[in-house]
């Protein structure tokens, strides 16, 4: 098969910020998305459903000419959400999710959870209302390891937080473990994830050995290879708890290549083309349809696009573009490792 067409694909977790870089980035996305949950980890943050509506105008407005794209946006869960503003933003289709970041776990979550029994009357609400929690599954206490802080998340603070509030309708956002893929799978109709490009390629060599490599280091961080090679198994199975969030986050390469370089890895571009490679050569090319474009709707109860996506594949390897130029700097661009023969068919 060298030719696949799709219902048009989603993004159910995607960094755009603002300003110049929004502009710079967008393109990228709409060109193959016809959604995506929009992070709201901008500064200031989106915590508000006027800050969510006023931050939907400006990603419109910055809408290449003649495409159509739909931002569904989400809430920045703090210790002080109101639970009113949040159920009428989702009544009236402002908002498509909230987005619980534990405070520090990641860029821009400083304004996030620290105690999680103040957000119980907000995820009530939500559990009532059958609103979605994205959630970044991870500890931040210092004493554990970094690579231990998803899999001790699940069971110190989301599987403790989802037996209190029957009903709350979770999405564990970039999932990185087998502990991870294995809670999801168990978890019933309320739960799924999102897995991303990158962690379904990289796993932590890929970031230390040879020499640091900041353009792939993220959060939650990638793991061992053992547990890659689980989310490629829950992404290529057609399980419907397992959908595409890319969490293309960009950082103008000054900020990456620092003596504290920040997490966030650039994938927009690249990311159908990597897909289409990685599960055609799982023998699973015919579960990238559900993987990318039906399950996420499922999910959050949204039709499935009727426009549609195709990829073709070229005799010789697509010519990737190492960086992005934006106006605050060059951006790199997620480089998989492999040479890319899917290319998104543009007419
Ligand atoms: C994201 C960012 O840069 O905003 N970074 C990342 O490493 N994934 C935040 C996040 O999703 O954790
Ligand atoms: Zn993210």
């Amino acid at each position: 098969m060298n030719r696949l067409r799709i219902p048009r694909p989603d993004d159910w977790h995607l960094h755009l910020r603002d300003g110049d870089m929004l502009a710079s980035v967008l393109a990228d996305t709409v060109a193959h998305f016809g959604r995506a949950i929009i992070m709201p980890n901008i500064l200031p943050p989106v915590l508000t459903a006027a800050d969510a509506q006023s931050y939907r105008s400006r990603i419109l407005a910055a809408i290449p000419a003649g495409l159509d794209f739909q931002p569904l946006m989400t809430l920045y869960l703090t210790e002080t959400t109101d639970p009113d503003d949040v159920i009428s933003a989702a009544a009236s289709g402002q908002i498509s999710a909230v987005k619980l970041y534990p405070a520090g776990a990641t860029t821009n979550s400083g304004s996030g959870v620290r105690d999680f029994d103040r957000v119980t009357p907000v995820l009530d609400a939500m559990a009532d209302n059958g609103i979605p929690l994205c959630v970044h599954g991870e500890v931040t206490d210092p004493d554990i390891d970094i690579f231990d802080r998803e899999a001790v998340f699940l069971e110190r603070i989301l599987d403790p937080l989802r037996e209190r509030i029957k009903g709350l309708r979770v999405v564990l956002e970039h999932v990185t473990t087998c502990e991870g893929v294995d809670y999801v799978r168990q978890g019933g109709n309320d739960l799924a994830a999102t897995i991303t490009t990158h962690h379904l390629f990289i796993n932590r060599n890929h970031i230390l050995a040879g020499g640091i490599r900041p353009h792939n280091y993220c959060l939650p961080v990638a793991k061992r290879e053992v547990h890659r090679l689980a989310l490629v198994a829950a992404a290529t199975s057609g399980d419907p708890s397992f959908f595409l969030g890319t969490d293309s986050a960009p950082h103008v390469d000054a900020a990456k290549q620092s003596g504290c370089g920040c997490a966030g890895i650039f994938t927009a571009p690249i990311t159908m083309s990597c897909l289409a490679t990685l599960f055609e050569s799982e023998g699973a090319l015919e579960k990238l349809e559900g993987f990318v474009s039906r399950h996420g709707p499922a999910f959050y109860r949204l039709p499935i696009n009727t426009e549609t996506l195709t990829l073709v594949k070229r005799e010789a390897p697509i010519k990737v573009p190492e960086k992005l130029k934006t106006p605050d700097g060059p951006v790199t661009i997620f480089d998989c490792g492999q040479p890319l023969y899917w290319a998104v068919e543009t007419s």
